[in-house]
C-alpha cells in the first residue's frame, strides 16, 4: 500500500507536532500547517530527517482562502489526501461567563469552530471526488462537560463535536470517516498559558485527572493515529477522550 498523505493543521507545537512526527514514523507523506515560518521549517528539517516526505504550507485556518490553497497544494504535491488533522486551536481566555467579550467569543470560534468547519470543507471537497479519506478532529474532554471558567471554550469545544457527528453522517456511505479525539489536560503550551506558570492551578490540573497526570502529547498521537488506520474502519462520528480516566467520573 502506498504511504498514506497526511495534513495536519496547527502541527508545528505540541499535539500537532507530536502526530506529524508520529505519522512520520509509520512511513507517511506529510504536510504540517501552522502560522511560524521557522517552526515549519525546522519541523519539516526534522521529519524528513525520519525519511518522511513533508512539506510547510503556512495556514491560518480562520482563513477560507488560505485552507483551500492548503488543501490544493497538498493534492498537487502529493496526488490526493488520505488523512485530515484538524488540531489548530485555541483556549482562548479563561474567566468567568460574566466578564467574556465579543472580542474572546470571535477569537475562540473563529479558530476552533470556523477553522473546523473550513477545514473540513476543503478536506471533504477532494475526499469525496476520491471516494476515500480520514478526517480527525480535536475536540477535548471540554467539548463533552463544562468547566468553571470556560464557558466560550467548552462551547466552541461542544460546537466541534457536533460538526463531527453531522460530517460523519454527511460521508458515511462515500468511503470517508470522520471521527474526534477528545483530550483532557495534556502537557503542552496550552497548559502552560491556561495555568500562567501556577503551581497551585498545576496542581489543580493534575487533580482534575483520576490518573493524577497531565497526558503527553504522544498519547493523543497514538489515539489519532489508531481513527486514521484501517483497525478502525467500522468508526466514524465517534469523539475518543484520551483523559486518563476524567469522563468516567
Ligand atoms: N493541551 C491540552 O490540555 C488540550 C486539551 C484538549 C484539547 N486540546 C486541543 O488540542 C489542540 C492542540 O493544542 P495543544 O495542546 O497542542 O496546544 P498548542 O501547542 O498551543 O497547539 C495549538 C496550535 O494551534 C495553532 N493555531 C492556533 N490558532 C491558529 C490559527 N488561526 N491558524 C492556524 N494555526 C493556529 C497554534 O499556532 P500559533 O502559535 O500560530 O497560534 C499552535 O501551534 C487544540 O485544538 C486544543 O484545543 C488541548
Amino acid at each position: 500500500m502506498p504511504s498514506p498523505i497526511v495534513l495536519i493543521t496547527g502541527a508545528l507545537t505540541g499535539i500537532g507536532r507530536a502526530t506529524a512526527l508520529a505519522f512520520a514514523q509509520e512511513g507517511a507523506s506529510i504536510v504540517v500547517s501552522g502560522r511560524r515560518d521557522q517552526l515549519g521549517h525546522e519541523l519539516v528539517d526534522e521529519l524528513r530527517g525520519l525519511g518522511a516526505e513533508a512539506e510547510y504550507i503556512r495556514t491560518d485556518v480562520r482563513r477560507d482562502d488560505e485552507v483551500r490553497t492548503l488543501v490544493d497544494q497538498t493534492v498537487s504535491r502529493f496526488g490526493r489526501l488520505d488523512v485530515a488533522v484538524n488540531n489548530a486551536g485555541t483556549e482562548g481566555t479563561f474567566g468567568p461567563v460574566s466578564t467574556q467579550t465579543e472580542e474572546n467569543y470571535a477569537a475562540t470560534f473563529d479558530t476552533n469552530v470556523l477553522g473546523t468547519l473550513l477545514s473540513m470543507k476543503h478536506e471533504l471537497r477532494v475526499m469525496q471526488v476520491q471516494g476515500s479519506g480520514n478526517i480527525i478532529n480535536v475536540s477535548s474532554v471540554l467539548g463533552k462537560i463544562g468547566t468553571a471558567n470556560g464557558s466560550v471554550y467548552v462551547a466552541s469545544k461542544h460546537a466541534v463535536e457536533g460538526l463531527t457527528k453531522s460530517a460523519a453522517l454527511e460521508v458515511a456511505t462515500a468511503g470517508i470517516r470522520v471521527n474526534a479525539v477528545a483530550p483532557g489536560p495534556i502537557d503542552t503550551g496550552f497548559i502552560d498559558r491556561v495555568t500562567g506558570g501556577s503551581q497551585e492551578r498545576m496542581d489543580y490540573m493534575k487533580a482534575y485527572v483520576p490518573m493524577r497526570r497531565l497526558g503527553q502529547s504522544e498519547e493523543v498521537a497514538a489515539a489519532i493515529l489508531f481513527l486514521a488506520s484501517p483497525k478502525a474502519a467500522f468508526l466514524t462520528g465517534h469523539s475518543l477522550a484520551i483523559d486518563g480516566g476524567k469522563l468516567a467520573g
